[in-house]
């Protein structure tokens, strides 16, 4: 173990052992594991039920609280935190809480894992665990019920990708204060102040399970027995879950904090000195010493950026470095005072103080709502923000804006101090010499008329770094009746390397009057005074420089309005206050409208998932949680830093040095054809990469990895569509194309009354999956079988399309072993898949799959279960990459890629360009569309002309158009091969579509709705390539939803507030789709399953499709259930298997359900004509008896079943056919509001309509469309992928700049709208027997929806199983509303200025691209009319 160090005052703690309690249970921490962070610890002990996501604190599927005895405040506390960041030894002498420690299975389900479960709250389940553990650290540390808001805040800094975060909002709703139904007699208003909340049920309670000074103890933690019901218990004993919270543990208690001296790998030094003296003794020891205190920036710069520190203190021990107190003049601040503990004192003193006094706190107060998550604020510490020096820190502009003062102490105890304002020299340099460090900040507080506000915009509001922040400060002095400027200070972040201080227009300033005369001269300054080269770190420089004047703009109107009746200040028009609101966020409300239409004994019912207590309890296994075997070796892979060059020679010496260096893999060591592929083998798989085996771990791998050195010859590279297009640069024999009526006659007659041409830019998205690609692949029999657990979505094409052409020249006789099991994924569809799965085999370890040769898969029980997680076509390819030195070396590899490598090297969502001329009449009736459009396939063809084809096939959206041709094109780039994601291309076309429908709006000066509605098509329209609808419902839908959100009147709304508000706007937007159901290619659209009987009743199922988080397993065992006519749970799904059920094709197309829900039924159907014989005959009191009669009468009661879609097909020469069983469709509405001067906006409200036929299971139906809705949100108006290409030459060429959850921004819980209404398309009239499921909190508004709402007729599915529809994919694109409605709203903002043309916007509309197009006089001096923000496509 590591030595205690025997100083003088610390003799106490001589031979105290470091210790650490994980759940209850006591651990010795030994030394030499300074390098690891907790969580790593944790999944080394078996605790896997800790995620690793990103590894930089973004996503929180690591969040474990963590509680320690605060002896100043003599309680406990309770935090949650990001382990993946948190040094092992930072929570030494803690308790550390996983979500393991709550609740499972066995014992019994936490009230919050439960109430997670019962919502549908997980669907990959992921992200599940990291929630479940920030809303228990959210209960354990509130005093009082937390409220819906608090809820909502603390789960900021957690990212879910699959449910669209409202069932995660709605499950943890139960435990607010607002809903005091739940708390049984007792009103939330009737608490008396510091009353807990019983962390057993989620309610306020009296049982002291924290006591009156927090103190959680054994006898104080007796659960509330008869106060508060509990109301969770095991599945298996039946227990209940009271007597299992966890205590703090005793020793812990009474335990002296330790003085820590350990080492880790490579000679580290980890220090936790408990005194100040001890810091300036080991600083002037080490000069170069590291102070630690959350480690949120030396962890990222050691793990991620590959920097290397010999020797860490961490501070946060230490009582001087974390007073926080007040004085006369101001607050004092330890600088390692963590930055929750910052805003809890600080919202504190505000109530406590003057009014006047307190201006900077809450400006801090204001800045910190927006700082990171709260698992990164729990840690992260003043010091650090403070002394990390980044230009883009959120508190540094306000430090030097509130005139801070920095106290400043050497090792030899000399303390000097220095204002805020001086502090920063340059780029991450502060006026620290060797041997000092910052001690404490002191912040004044503000006099009467001093005034500061805080400004930041991001790309996402929640949990994300600045783009521009800003802190500024005025005292105006009372002058011969005017108001002076006596004092300023306006500072800025990210516009230069370091917080910048705008002087000179501080110096114009000062003694000046408080007028707009001031305001317009002080703009023009400012414009000098910050300067944003061209090309600037960073990009967006437009935006950039017009933010900081309208920053500037707004803190005018902001002093005047707080100054608003005093002597000589005008008045704030009306107009103008919207420009000074603060962003307010409302809880999400959201409804779920569908009725319950039940066939049988389950289907039609509101199922849970069946894996999610799985989920919730993080006992469902994942491939990373896949131990590697004793002699395995973990790999990582050497990327090649440039898009297209040669490569000159390859140095890999220091690699080679490196500890346990096992091997590197390059192109000539592949043993068979180095080329793979999907569809064509036209990728080399050590092209862009050779790979590298490391010995003990992850980490030690990359280091290795990051020593190869490479020279290259650079080549020309071609990096987007239009490099590609000028340099006719296509994947050979891709040109498609598609036409009806006739085009160029259309354009020629003339018999239309306008025509507009365009060109339309859609952007990528990165997949985002929360599990980052994994694959373990092991050989046995000496080499002759290789073993892989490994992401795949299609096992068979996995192995048959990657791994065979490897493999095949590799030896005879050679087989390859997968284990696809049971699989979840989150739903992005086609290729990324999260697989977890759980067989049972009776020989060896492990139920295989032989996959090479094909005839030769068999599977081969064990008596383990297997869990495993995976994905589809570019997983093959990380497979593939594990396999070479797995066989080569005879030693099972683990390759896990990290986030940023991930997103680097497995392609995306397709970029597409369209190019479109389109012939309509003045009433907008289109008459002819000749469109061209291209994808951006990268260096490999993958799946990228189906995902073409799609587009091609939904470049209609749902819009009659006589006369079109669409002529399609795949671009080669030298860009990482994009691959298919939800929609698969589908979106991309209809958002081309939607472009120039919302064009022909302006030109025609009508509402777009107005020309979607009278284009649309109908029962019996024959489509572009021959298909003729059959039962559709757009209009339906249509109305039922322009009911809903009362269009018209929603639109005189919209146009009021937009008259009174100068600089907020408001926009809304209804679009519809129309979604094909099936494969494109006929082969693919056949589906197996087999179904056993057995004597006691109860069924086994096992079908070709990929359980994959969407609830394709729940579907299938409810229609197997209600086939029989038995209880659900008498139906056991038995994971996906090709030993079972052979050439499954991919889980994908939407179309699963309906396939594999359809072979399973023909099973059934199979063994109940067996049945009838002897069920007709006697009457059966249950199925078990039927059954076992069956038995004794021989019956076989074991069947396969089969279906093939039938009558599609589709011919690509004659571009004529049927490539569609049928149509899913959809309308929605959505209302946003932007903040036209930084372009913030947020969705007022999305209402979504769909048919979904007699849905199967309406829940998890809602589910995917939530969970679409929000991806397809993140697709139109948060991520944006930068590439360095010629848009972003500030980017190396071919490198993804955003790589990571830092720089890469999928929706958060905070984009949620805040009304989310969901609806199912009502089948048939109902009359009396409807059932609505509803939120509480809606009930009123759905009444009144459904008052006007009639319930409509559409159509039972006849083409689908139980006549329901798919759902998957079809919902993505309504997030198109949002996009729309978002340029509705800038449309008005133009307006403003008189500027009524079309204009470009494209996807994403991120806050740059919204503020660029609303035009003012502070866009003007950087931009021109039709200036384009920048876009990689
Ligand atoms: C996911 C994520 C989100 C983030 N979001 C934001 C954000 O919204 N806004 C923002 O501004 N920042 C953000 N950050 C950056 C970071 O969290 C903050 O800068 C944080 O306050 C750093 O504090 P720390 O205690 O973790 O620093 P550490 O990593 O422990 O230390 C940082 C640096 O400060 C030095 N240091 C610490 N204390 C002292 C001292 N007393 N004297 C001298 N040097 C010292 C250390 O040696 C080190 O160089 C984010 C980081 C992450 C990982
Ligand atoms: S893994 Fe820790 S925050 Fe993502
Ligand atoms: S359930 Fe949240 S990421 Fe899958």
């Amino acid at each position: 173990m590591g030595s205690l160090k025997n100083r003088e005052d610390e003799l106490e703690q001589v031979g105290k052992e470091a210790i650490l309690y994980v759940n209850g249970v006591r651990k010795a921490l030994p030394d030499g594991l300074a390098h690891k962070t907790l969580l790593e610890y944790l999944r080394d002990i078996g605790l896997t039920g800790t995620k690793l996501g990103c590894g930089e604190g973004g996503c929180g599927a690591c969040t474990v609280m963590v509680s320690h005895y605060d002896k100043n405040m003599q309680k406990c506390v309770h935090y949650a935190i990001n382990a993946c960041l948190a040094p092992l030894y930072s929570v030494e002498g803690m308790h550390v809480i996983t979500v393991e420690g709550i609740g499972n299975r066995k014992h019994g389900l936490h009230p919050i894992q439960e109430a997670l479960a019962q919502s549908h709250g997980s669907q990959c389940g992921f992200c599940t665990p990291g929630f479940i553990m920030s809303m228990y650290a959210l209960l354990r540390s509130c005093q009082t019920p937390p409220s819906e808001e608090q809820i909502e805040e603390s789960l900021a800094g957690n990212l879910c990708r699959c449910t669209g975060y409202r069932p995660i909002i709605d499950a943890f709703r139960v435990f607010a204060k607002t809903n005091d139904d739940l708390y049984t007699g007792i009103s939330s208003l009737s608490l008396q102040g510091g009353q807990a909340v019983c962390p057993s049920t989620g309610k306020p309670c009296s049982c002291g399970s924290r006591g009156p000074s927090g103190i959680d103890s054994n006898k104080q933690c007796v659960p509330c027995g008869d106060k508060c019901q509990p109301i969770f218990y095991s599945e298996i004993d039946g227990s209940k879950y009271t007597e299992k919270e966890l205590i703090f543990p005793p020793e812990l208690l009474l335990r002296k904090s330790t003085y820590l001296n350990m080492s880790g790998f490579g000679g580290l030094k980890w220090y936790r000195p408990l005194r100040l003296q001890h810091v300036l003794d080991l600083k002037a020891e080490y000069p170069d010493a590291k102070l630690l205190v959350g480690n949120t920036e030396v962890g990222i710069e050691m793990r991620l950026k590959g920097m290397q520190y010999q020797v860490l203190i961490s501070s946060t021990h230490v009582p001087e470095l974390n007073v926080l107190s007040v004085k006369d003049d101001g607050l004092d601040i330890g600088a390692a005072v963590r930055l929750s503990d910052l805003l809890h004192v600080f919202r504190k003193v505000v109530l406590e103080r003057e009014a006047h006094e307190t201006s900077s706190l809450k400006a801090f107060i204001e800045q910190l709502k927006w700082f990171a998550g709260t698992q990164i604020k729990n840690v992260a510490s003043v010091g650090g923000n403070i002394c990390t020096a980044s230009p883009i820190s959120d508190l540094n502009p306000l430090w030097m804006a509130a005139k801070a003062k920095f106290r400043i102490i050497d090792c030899k105890g000399n303390i000097r101090t220095v204002l805020a304002e001086n502090f920063f020299l340059g780029y991450r340099k502060v006026d620290l010499a060797t041997g000092e460090i910052l001690l404490s900040v002191f912040l004044p507080w503000t006099r009467p008329f001093e005034y500061m506000k805080e400004f930041k915009q991001a790309h996402r509001r929640d949990d994300d770094i600045a783009i521009v922040n800003a802190g500024m400060r005025i005292f105006l002095e009372e002058k011969c009746d005017s108001w002076v400027i006596s004092d300023a200070s306006i500072v800025y972040g990210g516009v230069a390397p370091l917080s910048l201080s705008a002087v000179k227009t501080k110096e114009f300033l000062v003694g000046k009057y408080w007028n707009n005369e001031l305001l317009q001269d002080a703009l023009k300054i400012l414009q000098e005074d910050i300067f944003l080269k061209d090309g600037a770190p960073g990009g967006m420089v437009e935006f950039r420089k017009s933010l900081t004047l309208s920053f500037f703009f707004k803190f005018f109107l902001w002093v005047s309005h707080q100054m608003d009746g005093k002597k000589s200040i005008e008045s704030l028009q009306l107009s103008h206050v919207s420009a000074v609101q603060t962003f307010h966020r409302p809880p999400v409300i959201g409804s779920q409208d569908y009725e319950v239409r039940k066939h049988g004994t389950a289907v039609g019912i509101p199922e849970v998932h069946l894996s999610s207590r799985l989920q919730v309890t993080g006992e469902a296994e994942y491939t990373d949680d896949t131990p590697l075997p004793p002699d395995g070796l973990h790999a990582a892979l050497v990327l090649s830093r440039k898009p297209h060059a040669r490569i000159l020679s390859i140095d890999d010496s220091k690699a080679k040095a490196s500890p346990g260096f096992a091997g590197i893999f390059l192109a000539k060591d592949v043993p068979g054809d180095n080329n793979i592929g999907p569809v064509i083998y036209d990728e080399e798989l050590c092209y862009r990469v050779c790979h590298l085996c490391g010995p003990d771990t992850h980490e030690n791998a990359k280091l290795a990895a990051r020593k190869v050195h490479i020279e290259y010859e650079e080549l020309p590279a071609i990096l987007s569509i239009q490099d590609a297009i000028n340099a006719k640069s296509f994947h050979p024999g891709t040109e498609r194309c598609l036409r009806k009526g006739d085009v160029d006659l259309c354009f020629q007659s003339g018999k239309y009354d306008k025509i507009i041409e365009g060109e339309v830019q859609v952007g990528g998205q990165e997949h985002f999956y929360l599990e980052p690609q994994s694959s373990l692949v092991w050989t046995i029999d000496g080499g002759n079988e290789v073993h892989m657990i490994s992401s795949t979505q299609l096992e068979n094409m996995n192995c048959r399309f990657h791994l065979y052409p490897i493999y095949a020249s590799l030896m005879v006789n050679f087989q390859i072993v997968l284990y696809p099991l049971h699989v979840y994924a989150y739903f992005c569809y086609y290729s990324y898949i999260l697989m977890h799965s759980r067989l049972r085999s009776t020989r060896s370890m492990f139920l295989m799959f032989l996959v090479f040769p094909c005839q030769k898969w068999f599977v081969e029980p064990s008596e383990l279960v297997v869990d495993l997680v995976g994905k589809e076509t570019r997983s093959a390819f990380l497979a593939a990459v594990a396999s070479v030195p797995s066989y080569l070396l005879n030693r099972p590899v683990k390759l896990t890629l990290d986030r940023d490598v991930d997103m680097m090297t497995t392609g995306q969502r397709h970029s597409f360009f369209g190019k479109y001329k389109v012939a309509f009449t003045n009433e907008g009736k289109v008459l002819a569309l000749d469109l061209e459009i291209y994808n951006n396939a990268g260096n490999s063809l993958d799946l990228s002309l189906a995902v073409l084809e799609r587009a091609m096939f939904h470049s209609d959206n749902v819009y009659e158009i006589p006369n079109m041709r669409i002529i399609g094109g795949v671009c080669f780039t030298n860009m990482p091969s994009n691959t298919a994601f939800r929609g698969f291309g589908g979106p991309q076309g209809m958002l081309i579509a939607e472009n120039w429908i919302q064009r022909i709006a302006v030109e025609l000066k009508k509402s777009p709705e107005e020309i979607r509605e009278i284009n649309f098509q109908g029962e019996g329209s024959v489509l572009h390539y021959g298909q003729q609808l059959q039962h559709c419902t757009l209009s339906q839908l249509w109305n039922e939803l322009k009911l809903s959100c009362e269009f018209l009147n929603s639109q005189e709304e919209v146009t009021q507030f937009n008259g009174k508000n100068r600089w907020r706007k408001r926009g809304i937007a209804m679009v519809p789709t129309k979604f094909g159901i099936s494969f494109t290619t006929k082969l693919m659209n056949q589906a197996g399953a087999l179904v056993h009987v057995y004597t006691d009743g109860t069924v086994l199922v096992t079908h070709g499709g990929v359980e994959m988080g969407q609830g394709l397993h729940t579907k299938v065992a409810q229609i197997a259930a209600s086939a029989f006519n038995i209880p659900l749970c008498s139906v056991f799904i038995s994971e996906t298997s090709t030993d079972k059920v052979p050439n499954s094709s991919p889980t994908a197309a939407s179309a699963s359900s309906d396939m594999y829900g359809a072979a399973v039924l023909d099973a059934c159907e199979q063994i109940k004509a067996r049945m009838e014989p002897i069920a007709s005959q006697n009457s059966f009191s249950s199925f078990a008896e039927l059954a076992a009669a069956c038995y004794e009468a021989r019956i076989d009661l074991s069947a396969h079943g089969f279906y093939i879609t039938p009558e599609i097909g589709f011919e690509w020469r004659t571009g004529k056919g049927i490539p569609f069983r049928y149509f899913t469709y959809g309308a929605a509405f959505a209302e946003v509001e932007i903040d036209t001067l930084t372009g913030d906006f947020h969705t007022r409200t999305a209402n979504i309509f769909l048919d979904l036929g007699y849905s199967l299971n309406p829940a998890i139906d809602v589910g995917q469309i939530e969970g679409a809705f929000i991806q397809g949100l993140g697709w139109v108006a948060l991520e944006e992928l930068k590439w360095g290409d010629a848009a972003h030459k500030w980017i190396p060429p071919g490198c993804l700049y955003t790589c990571g959850p830092g720089s890469y921004k999928i929706p958060s819980l905070n984009d949620v709208p805040f009304r989310f209404n969901v609806s199912l398309l009502k089948c048939l009239p109902i009359i009396g027997n409807k059932k609505r499921i509803l939120n509480s909190h809606m009930q009123k508004h759905i009444i009144l929806g459904s008052s006007v709402a009639h319930y409509m007729t559409g159509h039972p599915n006849v083409k689908a199983i139980h006549s329901s529809k798919a759902v998957g994919e079809p919902p993505f694109f309504l997030a198109s509303a949002v996009f729309f409605a978002i340029k509705d709203a800038v449309i008005a903002a133009r307006a403003e200025v008189g500027c009524s043309d079309w204009f470009p916007l494209d996807n994403p509309a991120t806050p740059e691209r919204i503020r660029i197009a609303c035009l003012d006089e502070f866009t003007a001096p950087f931009t021109s009319y039709d200036f384009r923000p920048k876009l990689s496509v």
